[in-house]
C-alpha cells in the first residue's frame, strides 16, 4: 500500500481510480493548459527568507475570516459535483472542513443540496453563486442558501462563458445518470428534463449571465443580508471596481486555469490587489495550492486565507471523508512546519519579508 504523505500523492491514486472521463474533467484546465501549469511553477519562484533564533515552541494558525473564527487560513474552494468523486459527495467533504475547523464552500453546481450540506452536522459553509439571467433564479438559489444558515455569497465572475477544456471536449464529457444537479431542484427551468443530468448541465450553462456587471453586485447585495465576496479576479482595475460596489472580500482566482488560458497565476499578482485593497476588504486566493509552504508564501504577499480545489476532490475520491480530513490535516502540518522553521508564530507574524519574489532578486 502506497503511504500518503503530501496531497499529490491523493491525485496520483485518484488518477488510478477514477474513470479517465472524471479525472480528466477535475483534473484539466482549459486549451493549452499554460496557466494551470504556471498555477504550481509560480510558487517554485517565491523562495524563503527565513527568521531563526526566534522561539517557535507554540504555532498558533488560527484567524477570522467574515468575522468567524477558523483553525487555519486554508479553506475549501467551490468545486461542482462531489459525487463523481465519492457517493456522499459534498456531504463529507463538508464534514471534513468541519472537522479540521474550517470553511467549506459548496458549489452552484453541487451533486449534494443546499439544505443537506448545511443541515449534516456543525460547520461553516459559503455558498458560490453562477448569476444565471433569470434573476428568480439567483433569488431562490440565495434565499435558500441564507435560510439554511450559510455565511457568506460567493459569486463567480470568471465565467461568463465556460472555458474550453479540451479533455473535456474528447472524452464527450457526459454527467453519469446517477448524479443530480442538487443545488437545481426545485428551480422552475422551463420543461427542461431535469432527470437527464447532461442536458441539464448544458441547458443551465447556456443560462449563466454573460452580461454580469458591477449593477448585479450591487443588485445582489439588495436581496441579501450576507457578506458577498467576488470570486475571480486579479487585477487592480476589477478589485477596486469590485470594492467600490461594497463587496465584503475578493477571492483571487483563476479558477484553477479552467477558463482563460495564458493567465498569470494568481500568486504572481496577488500584489497587485493588496496594494488596491489596501486592508478596506480582506483579499483571498485559490489556483495552485498544494503545500503549505504554498499557503505561507500566499500569506506572505498579503492574502489573508486560501481556498483549495482539486486536492479535496481527489482526497475525496481515494478515501472519503476521511481522505479530505487527511488532506486538510496535511497541508494544516506542512504550513505549521513552514511557520516553525520562518521564525513565525502566528499568522500575523508572516510579513512580505519573510520571502523574496523573482522580482526581489534581480
Ligand atoms: C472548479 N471551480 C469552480 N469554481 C466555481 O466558482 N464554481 C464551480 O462550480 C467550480 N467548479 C469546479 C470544478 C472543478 C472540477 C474544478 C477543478 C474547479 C474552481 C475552483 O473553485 C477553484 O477556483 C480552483 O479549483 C482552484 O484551483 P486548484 O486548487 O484546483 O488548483
Amino acid at each position: 500500500m502506497v503511504l500518503i504523505t503530501n496531497v499529490s500523492d491523493y491525485e496520483e491514486l485518484a488518477k488510478q481510480k477514477l474513470p479517465k472521463m472524471v479525472y480528466d474533467f477535475y483534473a484539466g484546465g482549459a486549451e493549452d493548459q499554460w496557466t494551470l501549469k504556471q498555477n504550481r511553477e509560480a510558487f517554485s519562484r517565491i523562495l524563503f527568507r527565513p527568521r531563526v533564533l526566534i522561539d517557535v515552541s507554540h504555532i498558533d494558525m488560527s484567524t477570522s475570516i467574515l468575522g468567524y473564527k477558523i483553525s487555519m487560513p486554508i479553506m475549501v474552494a467551490p468545486t461542482a459535483l462531489h459525487k463523481l468523486a465519492h457517493e456522499e459527495g459534498e456531504v463529507a467533504s463538508a464534514r471534513a472542513a468541519a472537522a479540521a475547523g474550517t470553511i467549506m464552500t459548496l458549489s452552484s453546481w453541487s451533486s449534494c443540496s443546499i439544505e443537506e450540506v448545511n443541515s449534516c452536522g456543525p460547520g461553516i459553509h459559503f455558498f458560490q453563486l453562477s448569476v444565471f439571467k433569470d434573476r428568480d433564479i439567483v433569488q431562490q438559489l440565495v434565499r435558500r442558501a441564507e435560510n439554511a444558515g450559510y455565511k457568506a455569497i460567493a459569486v463567480t465572475v470568471d465565467a461568463p462563458r465556460l472555458g474550453r477544456r479540451e479533455a473535456d471536449l474528447r472524452n464527450r464529457f457526459k454527467v453519469p445518470e446517477n448524479v443530480v444537479f442538487k443545488c437545481f431542484e426545485g428551480l422552475d427551468l422551463s420543461d427542461i428534463d431535469k432527470t437527464n443530468a447532461s442536458r441539464l448541465a448544458a441547458y443551465v450553462a447556456s443560462q449563466i449571465d454573460s452580461s454580469l456587471s458591477g449593477k448585479d453586485i450591487e443588485w445582489l447585495q439588495t436581496i441579501t443580508r450576507l457578506p458577498i465576496l467576488v470570486k475571480g479576479v486579479i487585477t487592480a482595475e476589477d478589485a477596486r471596481i469590485a470594492i467600490e460596489c461594497g463587496v465584503a472580500g475578493i477571492i483571487m482566482s483563476n479558477h484553477g486555469g479552467r477558463q482563460l488560458d495564458y493567465l498569470p497565476a494568481t500568486i504572481s499578482c496577488l500584489e497587485e490587489v493588496v496594494r488596491e485593497a489596501n486592508g478596506r476588504v480582506p483579499v483571498f486566493l485559490d489556483s495552485g495550492i498544494r503545500r503549505g509552504t504554498d499557503v505561507f508564501k500566499a500569506l506572505a504577499l498579503g492574502a489573508s486565507g486560501v481556498f483549495i480545489g482539486r486536492p479535496i476532490l481527489f482526497a475525496l475520491a481515494v478515501d472519503g471523508e476521511a481522505g479530505v480530513r487527511t488532506a486538510l490535516q496535511m497541508l494544516r502540518d506542512e504550513l505549521e512546519i513552514a511557520m516553525a522553521l520562518s521564525g513565525c508564530m502566528s499568522l500575523k507574524e508572516i510579513t512580505r519579508d519573510h520571502v523574496s519574489t523573482e522580482g526581489d532578486r534581480l
